[in-house]
């Protein structure tokens, strides 16, 4: 067992193709109320993740859960954040309209990803060779629900698609083929033709209207 991560809420721990996601006490915080809100999260991560695996969703499955801890399905691939740039154009536009579609199916299914950015989505590369892992390869795969929640509305929606339209701002705006270009608007563009459900016109015209704010708070 290995320790990968150490973030503000939990400790990730990498063991045989199994994440082990614990959530780490909040000194600042009642101990009760820490424990409370702790569980609460575990319990709502797990939950989140259960049902989008069960609609066949790229997800990792959840193996096993405690008050605490999740453990996951380990996808075993390449983090968007860290790979995306450096993908031939071609490859970097398949993969964002995989995304879209994947992000599509959460939300016709009210699932709020919450913390939508290139850190937590993979691009799965590699089989692994133990019974519990499902995931198949060359499929972009949504991680860390630990923000996630369920919502009918619109505007949750749209505001999960500003995540992601500014992660791509921020962060991608190169492709080896395109090394000045303003290449984050063509993978946002490739990202919505995939994009596409009922309430998807309904969700990008809020989407305007979100970037907007944004821009009047600064
Ligand atoms: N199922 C998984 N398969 C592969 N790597 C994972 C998986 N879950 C988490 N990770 C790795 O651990 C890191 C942190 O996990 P994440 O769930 O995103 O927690 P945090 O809330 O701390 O961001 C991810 O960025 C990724 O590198
Ligand atoms: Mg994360």
């Amino acid at each position: 067992m290995k320790l990968i991560q150490q973030g503000a809420e939990a400790k990730i721990f990498l063991g045989k193709n199994i994440i082990i996601k614990n959530r780490i006490p909040k000194t600042y915080r009642h101990p009760q109320l820490d424990n409370q809100i702790r569980i609460r999260r575990t319990r709502s991560e797990a939950k989140i993740l259960t049902k989008a695996h069960a609609l066949k969703i790229n997800i990792p499955k959840v193996l096993d859960t405690d008050k605490f801890t999740i453990k996951i399905e380990y996808i075993n691939g390449d983090k968007l954040s860290e790979t995306l740039n450096s993908y031939s154009e071609k490859k970097q536009f398949k993969v964002m309209q995989q995304l879209g579609k994947q992000v599509s199916l959460i939300h016709k299914n009210n699932i709020i990803h919450g913390d939508l950015t290139t850190s937590n989505t993979i691009l799965s590369t590699r089989h692994t060779d133990t019974p519990n892992t499902e995931h198949r390869i060359n499929q972009v795969y949504l991680i860390d629900f630990g923000l996630g929640f369920i919502s009918t509305k619109i505007e949750d929606k749209a505001v999960d698609l500003h995540l992601i339209k500014q992660a791509l701002e921020a962060k991608h705006f190169r492709s080896p083929d395109h090394l000045l270009g303003q290449n984050h608007e063509n993978l946002f563009k490739h990202f919505l033709k995939k994009y596409k459900w009922e309430d998807s016109d309904k969700i990008i015209e809020r989407l305007i209207a979100v970037e907007r704010r944004g821009r009047y708070k600064h």
